[in-house]
């Protein structure tokens, strides 16, 4: 049987954090992969979560499992976060995930039972992960624009045009914040004219919110997708904890489903946990348990938010410093965008031939599509990609 399966495609992020690791060179720097790196090149443990773990050890007194939707403190704690108040708790179904790549599939699968026939509609770009699952799934998929190549801002006038013809009962995936990989976003006014051609048309929202925290604060982060749960009827959001608890390898996430109504609420709760059952059964525990200590906890969340502040204002000092190293070097403010973008991620606009090149003659690792994790550099190692990026002829 098993030699009836054919290769799959690699996975084009993770291709990469292979191939840096084979790479000899000791001056090498890797802008692949979406994980924070601090000025010496750790990913570190928060201190909120290192507490959070230390309190959990020390009175946890079973390992039983929890609900199939995970711990119920879990979800208000990050339908909190994520929504505030923005909608009745009455509406919303939720079900823990492992990571927010869990919380998106089960998104679909969701979709999927509800209206096999919907189409989803992704941004051109996005996490190269949203199009591999929806075609895994075998469900219907659209794009739509979203990039300006030439301004690397957001193509705005493309996008309205694109989703102004997306038909009632199809979905449309957003990026809550950051996006990724362009690190372009809407402005709150162009959130606003989206808003409304979705809920004219009948489009359901499928808001990805993975970096919660690392753009312009965690509710500045959320504002967008508040924005979307306050006007569209139904909304699904996946959204992870993997970033902006800096807790990657517990996988942890949430899928929340709000409906129309109170009524509709749950046989949504109902069919999430189904999902859940028929995917892994329960999710896994320690991660949002670590969440819901230090979202509880005043002191401990108090905490967690200051470093949080920190991680944010470390890359956005890395984003200025770059755009100035450019700007300097280049005699132009070409590079300005790099400044303007949020999150982890900017795409630098280049082809491919020159990201490889990057690659090969300077060591600098980033994503085909010329996609940098802004948190991969330091202060002594911006300069060095500046150098590199226009000596590349970028
Ligand atoms: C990324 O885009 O680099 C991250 O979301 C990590 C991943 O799983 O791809």
């Amino acid at each position: 049987m098993l030699e009836n399966l054919s290769p799959q495609p690699a996975d084009k992020i993770l291709a990469l954090v292979s191939a840096f690791r084979a790479d000899p060179r000791t001056d090498k720097v890797d802008l692949g992969v979406g994980v924070y790196r601090d000025a010496s090149g750790n990913t570190p443990v928060m201190r909120a979560v290192k507490e959070a773990e230390r309190r959990i050890l020390a009175d946890q007194s079973t390992k039983a499992y929890t609900g199939l939707a995970g711990d119920p403190a879990f979800a208000d704690a990050m339908i909190g976060l994520v929504l505030g108040e923005t909608v009745a708790r009455d509406r919303i179904a939720a079900v823990a995930t492992p990571g927010g790549t869990g919380a998106i599939r089960q998104a679909l699968e969701l979709i999927k039972l509800a209206n096999p026939e919907a189409r989803v509609w992704i941004s051109n770009p996005t996490w190269p992960n949203h199009p591999s699952i929806i075609r895994y799934l075998g469900m219907q998929m659209g794009e739509y624009r979203y990039f300006d190549a030439e301004t690397r801002g957001v193509d705005f006038a493309g996008l309205k045009a694109d989703l102004s013809a997306v038909p009632s009962g199809d979905v449309v995936l957003l990026h809550g914040c950051c996006h990724n990989p362009t690190g372009a976003n809407l402005t709150p006014e162009q959130l606003a004219e989206v808003i409304a051609i979705l809920t004219n048309n009948g489009v359901t929202p499928l808001v990805d919110i993975a970096y919660q925290g690392f753009g312009d604060g965690l509710d500045a982060d959320a504002a967008a997708t508040r924005a979307v749960a306050a006007a569209c009827p139904e909304v699904l959001i996946a959204a992870s904890c993997s970033k902006n608890f800096g807790i990657y390898r517990e996988r942890t996430g949430i899928l929340m489903a709000i409906a129309a109504d109170a009524a509709t609420q749950p046989l949504t709760q109902d069919t999430l946990a189904f999902l859940n059952r028929q995917n892994y059964s329960f999710p896994p525990d320690h991660g949002a348990r670590v969440v819901t200590t230090i979202l509880t906890d005043p002191a401990l969340r108090a905490d967690w938010e200051t470093e949080l502040e920190e991680t944010r204002n470390g890359m956005l000092a890395l984003r200025a410093q770059l755009a100035d190293e450019l700007r300097r070097l280049s005699n132009s403010d070409r590079f300005d965008f790099l400044a303007h973008h949020r999150g982890m991620f900017s795409r630098l606009g280049t082809s491919p031939e020159k990201v490889a090149a990057l690659r090969d003659h300077h060591g600098i690792y980033m994503v085909g599509d010329s996609r940098m994790n802004i948190a991969g550099l330091n202060a002594e190692t911006v300069p060095i990609l500046a150098k590199a990026i226009i000596d590349s002829g970028v």
